[in-house]
């Protein structure tokens, strides 16, 4: 049904609707989209994480009814929105109007038994709601209705992938499958404040605050939350009291360097969510990483979550893709359509390696997309051109300004269809000369690679920094050749009778494992299955050897 709504939506109207996943479908994105004003990065984190303040999450009975559980918690305010879903057991998000009525509901709630339980004093926002009197009417419990919070398996996806009439629809449909839903942002704001509750304990001037794919426009559901301790309010405070005599000594030891300043917050907060933090498993420090962060498992919500110190580079990469994102509906279904083929293929992994990560993969499709005739989306260069004085922002001596405002960036005139620029995409990285060149998006130009990575891709806001330093040269040929056999059967296939033979084609025939489709296409693969093997070998062949060198000390 999708399929109708879809086709008649040209590319670039479509821009919004499905930004931040409102609930996603075609025809809500069709209602929304005309003349509405584009919120900037800041309105929507602003306006979400005080949102998150007003929430509570609430464990339910297997067997509910519904409108009990509504009027309970009205006696506290006006209720905003709610949404179920199921994780370990039905769970009710609730945003009240005001945030004292979550204090009204803390102030009343039992508490278990010190006698039982021996009970930190710190009053959270997960509750658990039981009837003592359990509802014997059936009729009065009617079955709620639960959001979805994790996509449907690829094979599904495919199967869906046929009805479809052109690669494009097929790229929107796999668009309005996995991306992050209204109700699915609401809860990774959730987790980031339930977060906050806690370092605020230790930090009253603190705020957790998303970064990454849960803001960027290209987070796809069940991808991590990415959260960072942010006490920039609080250097704001510091540089406007300068004036008086008063100098003031923070409540911390003063440290020799940034780095260990983050190393010591990060591990007492990591300490505090692993003995207090209810329902915070798992918890891993990693403060050795060139960016230290805590790992855990925010079960009440069912995140895994990374937590850091604020890094004001990262937060602008994810405003600079939010701005890309916004811009045009092309640009998310191409990168959600290539995360998803690169995922199938083995060429990006949910662990740190060697390979591509999905941030570097965005970014190629960021460049591939500045350099079209005429461009879909501008350069780094030009949107900072745009900026205004409160646009300005220099970090450690790097200048990061860009434009924030959506609607002062010029609408692209390019028309290209995604068939068109799927299988582009393929040919153009398919034949770039890595050997030579890097990717530069400030520019939106090649240039000759400044040191000999395999794949060289500028951070945008941090010139001397390759983004993609990890992939090693195997990973990055192994891009190559899938890129190329994927150019290849875009450009070969007869779509008719493959869709007569109910074979997979177009996105479908990308999406499944090269070799597997179809018998006869085996045999003429035969030499790039080799090939894959031969690097999928290297690459083993250089892990051992960094395991060893590990091993032995070196
Ligand atoms: N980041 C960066 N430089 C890198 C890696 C990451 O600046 N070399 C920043 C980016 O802003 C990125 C964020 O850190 O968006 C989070 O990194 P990561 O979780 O690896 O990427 P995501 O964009 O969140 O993608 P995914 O869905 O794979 O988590
Ligand atoms: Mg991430």
């Amino acid at each position: 049904a999708g399929g109708r709504a879809l086709r008649l939506l040209p590319g670039r109207l479509r821009a919004h609707g499905a930004r931040l996943g409102s609930v996603g479908t075609a025809e809500a994105a069709e209602d929304t989209e005309v003349n509405t004003r584009k919120k900037t990065f800041t309105e929507v984190q602003t306006e979400r994480l005080e949102q998150a303040e007003r929430t509570v999450l609430i464990k339910c009975p297997s067997r509910l009814n519904e409108k009990k559980l509504l009027q309970y918690l009205s006696s506290h305010g006006k209720i905003n929105s709610h949404f179920f879903f199921e994780n370990r057991g039905i769970h009710a998000l609730v945003e009240f109007s005001e945030k004292s009525s979550v204090a009204s509901l803390q102030d009343i709630v039992g508490i278990p038994k010190a006698a039982e339980h021996h009970v930190v004093p710190f009053k959270s926002r997960l509750f658990t709601f039981t009837l003592k009197n359990p509802v014997t009417k059936a009729a009065q419990e009617t079955p709620v209705h639960l959001s979805p919070q994790s996509h449907i398996p690829v094979n599904e996806l495919i199967q869906k992938l046929y009805r479809a009439d052109s690669i494009s629809s097929q790229m929107y449909i796999l668009l309005n499958e996995y991306q992050l839903t209204e109700e699915n942002t609401k809860l990774r704001f959730l987790a980031c404040s339930l977060v906050q509750d806690f370092a605020r304990a230790y930090f009253p001037d603190s705020t957790v605050k998303p970064f990454g794919s849960s803001v960027n426009t290209f987070g796809k559901l069940g991808c991590d939350v990415d959260m960072f301790l942010d006490f920039h309010d609080t250097q704001e405070h510091a540089t406007q009291m300068k004036k008086g005599p008063f100098e003031m000594e923070y409540q911390m030891k003063r440290l020799p360097s940034e780095r260990l300043a983050t190393q010591k917050i990060l591990s007492v907060i990591g300490d505090c969510l692993d003995n207090f933090g209810p329902g915070c498993m798992s918890i891993q420090k990693i403060l050795n990483a060139r960016c230290p962060l805590v790992k855990f498992a925010h079960q009440p919500t069912g995140f895994q979550c990374d937590l850091s110190v604020s890094n004001s580079i990262a937060i602008k990469s994810s405003e600079l893709l939010y701005i890309y994102g916004n811009l045009d509906s092309r640009v998310r279904a191409l990168v959600f359509s290539l995360r998803c083929w690169a995922r199938v293929h083995g060429l990006t992994n949910s662990v740190p390696g060697t390979w591509i990560t999905n941030f570097s993969l965005t970014m190629m499709v960021m460049f591939f997309l500045q350099k079209r005739s005429p461009p879909i989306i501008p350069t780094l260069d030009q949107l900072k051109e745009l900026a205004d004085e409160k646009d300005k922002h220099i970090i450690g001596g790097n200048d990061c300004s860009f434009v924030s405002d959506l609607s002062k960036i010029n609408p692209t005139k390019n028309t290209e269809t995604l068939d068109e620029l799927l299988c582009d995409f393929f040919e153009y990285f398919g034949n770039f000369d890595f050997r030579k060149n890097s990717l530069n998006l400030r520019r939106g130009k090649e240039v000759n690679k400044p040191e000999s990575s395999p794949l060289y891709i500028w951070n945008p806001f941090e010139q001397d920094l390759n983004i993609s330093k990890n992939v090693n040269q195997p990973q990055l040929e192994k891009f190559v050749a899938m890129a190329r056999e994927s150019a290849w059967i875009l450009q070969k296939e007869d779509r008719t009778q493959r869709m007569i033979n109910k074979e997979p084609w177009g996105l479908a025939a990308l999406l499944t494992p090269f070799g597997k489709s179809n018998p006869n296409k085996m045999r003429r693969t035969k030499g790039l299955g080799s090939e894959t093997i031969r690097s999928l070998l290297d690459s083993l062949k250089l892990s051992n050897a960094s395991n060893l060198q590990k091993a032995v000390g070196k």
